[in-house]
């Protein structure tokens, strides 16, 4: 096993001779989605003409269907199937794991009566045109033998007391560091539901070849979508071939498949053909997962000069009647500020609502937007700068494990970024700026995120006309990695971008953990880099070996690769004459990365620091985001452009957390009241003004090999508190109850007399 000192010798990526690497490279399948003709898992075009599946969503939050009346939607025009659990295909039963080795267990779709969440698929139909299938669909007569939900997060909090979670993280005597602080800050923030509202709702093709099962859907990782769809229909998983090509945003919202993809796979081999479904707008609300609500306590003790003694931050959070998954918003601050005397944890409440879930940034965006305001709350308190009370708290190492940090720039993020800013020009005392009606304010925050890399593999192809085939089972949802993979072939091969080709999406490739966790691209990419590396040594090897190569009986260690040419100092050829003459079948090679069994002993994060400047309009009670700069530290940057993309949507996505997002539960039914776009409030054009994201040089070599880090989730994390808090310096109320909307701005503004 390799150690992470291995990773510091130099290699293409870091060498970087031709200068791609880091380059603002445009999309590489940029031209297919901008013409349309990129196909997404519902476009992909079927070898037979398709039918078209629609799910029925449970109208009840918790009970039973006891009855199902299908007979006019099974005689409704050109109705090819209508099923309820009553007469679903069998499956496996959930959670069957029938190959030990499986990375996602069987999910079957209308497997029983049992209804566990408002808008639950409970029935499902297929017609021979989506019109039809929607007007039967409209047919179907449930019955439910409902219960009473319990949908009221905050009402059980205030019931349940003190609810089980996992066991605290306490360091050193919080109560007492707390209890002996000259200053003390105790608060609550609460944050709403949200949902991920890819663009691109959860949708499938599947179609049927023999008893191989040719499965389109969209996706964040591909081989638990394989292996949990050959679960649930209880075939061997090589008879699944699961394909993500394309995907309109992901969030996490798409880290697991739904009932979209197993409704295809049965009704398409049940009508013996082709089959599409797709979640609406308003069935992605409740059918799929989402950010749940949090609540959110931080205490902060701290001596005069601002030095924290005691640091706490406890999470209230739910997610639904049959999972586990916790929004861990406190985790991410045992690793921020240093305090002798520290306490975290969890407490998890289950409520009969649809599916809590990861959602970019899990934790931090939701954590951020209370420990980032009590800090600005603290710093007001001590007649401190916020930015120096950061820099006053920067810990030397990992405050709760000890481990040295692999490299830590957040202090050089929050003074360049005030700098760049122009923070000094911030008045302390809110309410004193003014800009025709608007009051006007400016807010920092720092932006902190774990970085990660898991296993992966990769193949490369070198094809007898020279080009390069970058070959793994990763995804591309939105964030890039189609580029960045082309980017680190083409450095490292020495061939131009246009002779690379990348295939990602796809079951039968060498496999890679997907989109999450900002993990993908060091993951993806190291991996890539590594068959890059190998596929390097083979062709010089080759080339060396070959009576017909000028190259013959050279050093293979000397061959050099650029420009598409082989050479040893003045002895050339281009790589395609080789692979022709020499391998005309093409090579292909295989290339891995692993964790290093060191890479425990560093604490590794990325950083950031967001800088935000508003307007109130005091009247009104709008918030104008005028202003937005985020700096931050993320190892090297593979394509500044694609980066800057993920950093500036994660920052306006902290728009949306602080000013715009929400679900709001009705708790007769335990829906989600506001079910699309017109009432689920994500940022808009309008919304936004100046935005920019500024990227360190930095690379950081305990990383992985690239000295790269992940930057799909830093942005998003810490944005809201910034917006929050700007909003604070401009017109002096201070909202914990998130978004800040209008109504609670204006009733605050009344209260202050202004
Ligand atoms: Mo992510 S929210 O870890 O896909």
């Amino acid at each position: 096993m390799s150690s992470v000192h291995d990773w510091e010798a130099p290699n293409p990526v870091k060498t970087n001779r031709s200068g791609l690497i880091g380059k603002g490279v445009a999309r590489y399948e940029g031209p297919l989605k901008v013409t349309g003709t990129a196909p997404y898992a519902y476009e992909v075009q079927p070898p037979s003409p398709p039918a078209y599946g629609v799910m029925v969503g449970a109208a009840i939050a918790c009970g039973r269907v006891v009855g199902a009346d299908i007979a006019a939607a099974e005689a409704s025009p050109g109705v090819l199937a209508v099923w309820t659990h009553f007469n679903v295909p069998k499956q496996a039963p959930k959670g069957t794991k029938a190959h030990p080795r499986s990375t996602s267990p069987s999910r079957p779709a209308l497997e029983d009566a049992h209804v566990l969440h408002f808008g639950q698929p409970v029935a499902f139909v297929v017609a021979d045109t989506l019109e039809n299938a929607v007007a039967a669909s409209h047919l179907v007569k449930l019955t439910y033998d409902a219960d009473t939900p319990d949908v009221d997060f905050r009402a059980r909090l205030e019931a349940a007391g003190q609810p089980p979670g996992e066991l605290d993280v306490e360091i050193g005597d919080f109560v007492r560091g707390f209890s002996d602080a000259a200053v003390q800050l105790d608060e609550t923030w609460t944050t709403p539901i949200q949902n991920h509202c890819q663009m691109e709702p959860c949708a499938s093709t599947v179609w049927w070849e023999g008893d191989k099962c040719i499965a389109h859907t969209s996706v964040q990782m591909v081989k638990p979508a394989q292996h949990g769809l050959a679960e649930t229909l209880g075939i061997p998983r090589d008879d699944v071939q699961l394909l993500t090509r394309y995907i309109g945003g992901g969030f996490g919202g798409k880290g697991q498949t739904y009932d979209d993809l197993t409704l295809a796979a049965l009704g398409a081999r049940a009508v013996g053909r082709p089959v599409k479904v797709a979640y609406t707008r308003q069935q992605m609300m409740h059918g799929t997962i989402h950010r749940p609500a949090t609540v959110m306590r931080v205490r902060l003790g701290a001596a005069r000069d601002g030095r924290l003694d005691a640091l706490s931050m406890m999470t209230w959070t739910h997610c639904h009647r049959d999972g586990n998954f916790t929004e861990h918003a406190s985790n991410f601050c045992r690793a921020l500020y240093a305090a002798p005397n520290r306490l975290t944890g969890h407490r998890l409440i289950h409520l009969d609502l649809p599916g809590a879930g990861p959602m970019r940034a899990p934790g931090e965006a939701s954590g951020t937007l209370s420990l980032e305001c009590a800090m600005d709350e603290l710093a007001e308190r001590l007649g401190l700068d916020p930015v120096e009370l950061r820099i006053r708290n920067e810990p030397p190492v990992d405050p709760e494990n000890g481990r040295p940090f692999s490299m830590r720039q957040l202090v050089r993020c929050l003074k360049e970024g005030a700098q760049l800013f122009g923070w000094d020009r911030r008045l302390p005392t809110p309410g004193q700026v003014r800009d025709g009606r608007w009051l006007v304010g400016m807010g920092m925050a720092a932006a902190i995120r774990g970085n990660f890399l898991l296993p992966a593999k990769c193949s490369f192809t070198v094809e007898p006309d020279g080009t390069i085939v970058v070959r793994q089972g990763m995804t591309d949802i939105g964030t890039g990695t189609y580029t960045v993979l082309a980017q680190i072939a083409a450095e490292t091969l020495g061939v131009p971008l246009g002779q690379v080709r990348v295939e990602i999406g796809d079951s039968e490739l060498p496999p890679a953990p997907g989109s999450g966790g900002q993990f993908g691209a060091a993951t993806a990419g190291s991996a890539a880099l590594m068959a890059g590396m190998n596929l390097k040594k083979v062709i010089a090897a080759l080339a060396v070996g070959d009576p017909g190569s000028p190259l013959h009986a050279g050093a293979p260690e000397e061959v050099t690769f650029q420009d598409g040419v082989i050479a040893i100092s003045n002895r050339s050829e281009t790589l395609s004459d080789l692979i022709r003459r020499a391998a005309p079948e093409g090579l292909t090679v295989e290339g891995e990365i692993r964790p290093a069994q060191d890479a425990r002993e560093w604490s590794t994060q990325t950083y950031g620091a967001h800088f935000v400047e508003v307007g109130v309009d005091p009247v009104t009670g709008e918030v104008r985001v005028r202003r937005m700069l985020g700096v931050f530290a993320a190892g090297r940057i593979l394509n500044a452009k694609t980066a800057r993309s993920q950093l500036t949507g994660g920052m306006i996505w902290g728009v949306g957390s602080a000013l715009t997002e929400g679900n709001a539960v009705d708790p007769r039914y335990g829906s989600l009241i506001n079910q699309d776009l017109a009432q689920y409030l994500v940022p808009v054009q309008a919304d936004i003004g100046e935005v920019e994201a500024i990227m360190l040089d930095e690379v950081d070599d305990k990383a992985n090999p690239m000295g790269i880090k992940g930057v799909g989730e830093l942005g998003n994390s810490g944005a809201g508190a910034a917006v929050a808090n700007a909003v604070y310096n401009a017109c002096g109320v201070r909202l914990r109850d998130y978004p800040i909307t209008p109504d609670k701005l204006l009733a605050g503004l009344i209260a202050k007399g202004m």
